[in-house]
């Protein structure tokens, strides 16, 4: 697993805690396990990067 790159531009508010948004990336396949506190609404298809991991062997983002 490799560690995703944020969406987010340099010097846009990034918390880095999983509390922010800005690092939501897509999620086209895969299951994420979700480690922020942003509602599940808000992550339906997508992940926080900066907190969140891969339930399995590979997750592939729409970057
Ligand atoms: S940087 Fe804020 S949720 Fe990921």
């Amino acid at each position: 697993m490799f560690p995703a790159a944020p969406r987010s531009a340099p010097g846009r508010g990034r918390c880095r805690r999983g509390v922010c948004g800005s690092c939501l990336t897509e999620v086209v396949r895969g299951q994420p396990i979700h480690r922020d506190t942003l509602s599940p609404g808000v992550r339906i298809g997508a992940m926080s990067t900066c907190v969140s991991w891969a339930e399995g062997p590979e997750l592939e983002f729409n970057l």
